[in-house]
């Protein structure tokens, strides 16, 4: 039996919809099914997925970023192999391990110099839980403040530091003491921190929600508050870390030091869940202070062989393969493009970003019959344009992509950081067809936004 995962792939191959709708998320198959998005893929390597009629797809998406070698890198697979066959003592507990020494110091190596011990668990999530308890422990303060629109997770605690109210609804009382403030709004900010009350201030260094870049006086002037208030400057790199943003942490491109970054995603090299908390000494120190409390936050599963490996093998290919220079010089070249087409549609108003993490706009336009569908469209469901890209990006070209969040016309691209030219002129040459079939009015795209207002309506009125 020792191929049972491949006979049963065989034997159970296409039964996906069918099994998630019977036993998981029914309401993730409606969603594929509505939005044309049910394929089976069968295999993937690289940027590219391919279903079971051997289609290409270009993925934009990279399983929320976590992608960043591509799918199955070989030199993941052969560090997961080698870990597999040695037979190693895993996950002994009363002992410490090698590779999570070999992959601290490695991490640590990268980060500013002020960081200098790591924590490990499972994921991004469970990484902003350990920056909260932890600066709360450090700092003897209760109150976090984080970001409108800001993103740090699901669980309990990084769900109270949720900007979005559609992520938080209906879970009854998250944690007290946590505040929001504007993004990029460093007067807002000094009120929240002034009265030398907050444990800890996280904010992502360019919000994954929207992609929303700061002011070049933002986090250098975080940094300066923070340290003025005693308040602990928390980075959330689980998105934007690992070179997603052109460097290998995205606060390089201001210059500043945090005292504890969140890492995750692109770590895993695309197979074993790992998160990660880089911090200062005196974070450490304090949390960890004696010996009975050696213990006092961790989990099972962290620091494992195979993440661990998986960590190490991902930050042996990032340097081999260049890919933090690829993601800055192949993300530049995507926006010179994009923005070229900005230039030429009435439709798309803005790109940004930075390295490979990058949103382009749409907003409301000049012509009169434009402008009389858009407005049909927006006062159905705001924000719902975006699909208008995004599906028959997937459906004629097969690009798989994501819109930016909820309410917003904003299409994002977080590709693989190993996208070459020759898949930066796929985006384009695509888009380029996709907006210019948005101009049409009427025209399939328009029929395409009829229909998917239709089920907004229906969902609107609290149809199941
Ligand atoms: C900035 C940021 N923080 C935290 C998380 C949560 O990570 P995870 O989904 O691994 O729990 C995410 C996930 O998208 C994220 O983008």
């Amino acid at each position: 039996m020792s191929n049972f995962i491949a006979q049963l792939l065989e034997d159970h191959a296409g039964q996906n919809f069918e099994l998630h709708e019977h036993h998981l998320n029914t309401q993730m198959v409606r969603v594929l099914k509505t939005i044309g998005y049910d394929r089976v893929y069968t295999k993937a390597k690289g940027p590219y997925l391919y279903d079971d009629q051997n289609n290409e797809y270009l993925d934009l998406l990279s399983g929320f970023g976590v992608y960043a070698l591509g799918r199955n890198h070989p030199t993941v697979i052969a560090a997961l192999k080698d870990v597999i066959t040695s037979e190693l003592p895993d996950m002994v507990q009363m002992d410490v391990s090698l590779l999570s020494g070999l992959l601290a110091e490695q991490l640590l190596q990268r980060c500013p110099d002020n960081l200098t011990k790591m924590f490990f668990c499972n994921s991004g999530t469970e990484a902003v839980e350990a920056a909260m308890k932890f600066s709360r422990y450090t700092t003897k303060r209760n109150k976090i403040v984080f970001c409108d629109h800001g993103y740090h997770g699901l669980t309990m605690g990084a769900l109270s530091l949720n900007g979005e109210n559609v992520f938080r609804e209906g879970f009854g009382s998250l944690l007290p003491d946590c505040i929001s403030v504007p993004f990029n709004d460093l007067s807002e900010l000094e009120k929240a921190l002034e009265n030398r009350d907050v444990a800890a201030f996280i904010v992502e260094p360019i919000q994954g929600k929207g992609v929303n870049l700061p002011s070049d006086d933002y986090l250098p002037g975080v940094a300066a508050l923070c340290k003025k208030y005693g308040t602990l400057f928390v980075a959330d790199e689980v998105q934007t870390g690992i070179g997603r943003t052109g460097k290998f942490w995205a606060i390089e491109h201001w210059n500043v030091e945090p005292d504890m970054i969140c890492m995750a995603k692109a770590l895993s090299g695309g197979f074993i869940p790992v998160g990660g908390v880089a911090m200062t000494s005196q974070v450490m120190d304090a949390v960890f202070n004696r010996m009975d409390r050696a213990v006092v936050h961790g989990s099972t599963f962290s620091k494992n062989n195979m993440a661990m490996a998986a960590g190490l093998a991902a930050l042996k290919v990032i340097d081999e393969e260049r890919l933090v220079e690829n993601a800055a010089k192949i993300g530049k070249d995507l926006m010179f493009g994009l923005q070229r087409q900005v230039d030429k549609y009435e439709l798309f108003k803005s790109v940004r970003g930075k390295g490979l993490m990058i949103a382009i706009e749409f907003g409301s336009p000049k012509s009169l019959s434009l402008k009389a569908a858009w407005g049909m469209l927006e006062a159905a469901n705001k924000g719902l344009f975006s699909q208008m890209i995004t599906i028959p990006l997937f459906k004629n070209h097969r690009i798989l992509s994501q819109v930016a969040g909820h309410g917003m016309n904003v299409v994002k691209f977080l590709p693989p950081l190993i996208i070459n030219e020759k898949d930066c002129d796929w985006i384009l040459t695509a888009l380029d067809e996709v907006i210019a079939d948005c101009h049409k009015v009427p025209g399939s795209i328009w029929d395409l936004g009829r229909t998917l207002t239709g089920h907004a309506l229906k969902s609107k009125a609290g149809a199941s």
